[in-house]
């Protein structure tokens, strides 16, 4: 019997060297930064207790009328982040509120990340995105920098640091055997100095065996989902790799819809069992097509490695500086 073994969040010890006195946070209940699983996430300043420095934060919080599914999810969210230890390439927890839950007032504080979503800001830079691949072929005559401001315009190099920072971050959680089971450009956060950050571990889990199954049934990130999660509901890091590959394919299309005009039905399962998958991205280059039919290949063990993906990306940045 292969099914999970599920690490539940009440076994995991919540590191509470994270725990903030409610004193040492402000939080600006006007700026709404995003609507999260289970409630909305606003932005805060922490104060560091020896520096005075303050640390701009996102603050997650719990919808007015606390359903226990969303507490236990902010929370299984909280000691999975508060045990896996810090990456530069992954939201990192900076702080929460647990104590004096009575009131409901659970609050999860993660590094706050300027630019927002991948999915909003490729978007927003569509009209005067630099298209540098000629013939099949990376161009690139600007090594990789660093954008000076949001205004700046985005180029192919900088979807490939995105893609590597991505894989980056990927390949720790994998190492912490954390599956994401949610990964999309809208989870994927960019701070101020334009570094891609993954984020949003609501859906994720710890596992302890190979794979889990999915027991409850809600919304459901189906364009992102491996066959097999389709199925079965079974999640590993595997059915993780096909959502990287949709990730990748919205990053290289500047942040299109995938499937567009597809309606959730049995059938579109049915076509991704035939073998039918997502076009090639105008800006992708065919190697990097394949990497992405690799990640959506039937047979999830066929599938590269978060580490193979790395590898990938890091010989295209090498080859360009
Ligand atoms: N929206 C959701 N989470 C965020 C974060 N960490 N930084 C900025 N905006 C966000």
């Amino acid at each position: 019997n292969k099914s999970i073994k599920l690490q539940n969040y009440n076994d995991m010890v919540y590191d509470t060297t994270y725990e903030l006195k409610r004193d040492r946070l402000l939080i600006d209940e006007t700026a709404i930064l995003g609507h999260g699983h289970f409630g909305v996430v606003l932005k805060g300043v922490v104060k560091d207790l020896r520096s005075e420095a303050r640390i701009n934060v996102a603050v997650k919080t719990l919808k007015t009328k606390v359903d226990v599914g969303s507490l236990k999810a902010l929370l299984s969210e909280l000691k999975i982040l508060a045990s896996i230890g810090k990456h530069s390439n992954i939201v990192n927890l900076v702080g929460a509120c647990t104590k004096k839950m009575g009131k409901g007032e659970v609050y999860v504080c993660v590094e706050y990340c300027a630019n927002g979503n991948l999915q909003n800001f490729l978007r927003q830079h569509r009209q005067t995105f630099r298209n540098q691949l000629e013939n099949d072929v990376l161009v690139i005559e600007t090594p990789i920098r660093k954008l000076s401001s949001s205004s700046e315009n985005i180029m192919t190099i900088d979807l490939i640091k995105w893609a590597w920072e991505t894989a980056k971050g990927m390949e720790f959680l994998g190492s912490k055997k954390v599956i994401h089971g949610d990964l999309a450009t809208r989870n994927i956060l960019l701070t101020a100095d334009h570094v891609a950050k993954v984020s949003d571990f609501g859906l994720s889990r710890q596992l302890v065996d190979y794979y889990y199954v999915q027991k409850e049934t809600g919304p459901m990130p189906w364009k992102w989902m491996a066959l097999e999660s389709l199925r079965d509901m079974k999640f590993s890091v595997q059915s993780d790799i096909w959502s990287f590959g949709v990730t990748l394919w919205e990053l290289f299309t500047l942040a299109e819809i995938p499937y567009s005009g597809c309606c959730w039905s049995a059938e579109f399962v049915e076509t991704l069992a035939e073998g039918h998958r997502l076009g090639k991205p105008k800006f992708a280059t065919s190697e990097m097509y394949d990497l992405m039919r690799e990640c959506w290949k039937g047979d999830f063990s066929s599938r590269p490695s978060f580490f193979a993906i790395r590898m990938f990306f890091e010989d295209i940045l090498t080859q360009c500086t």
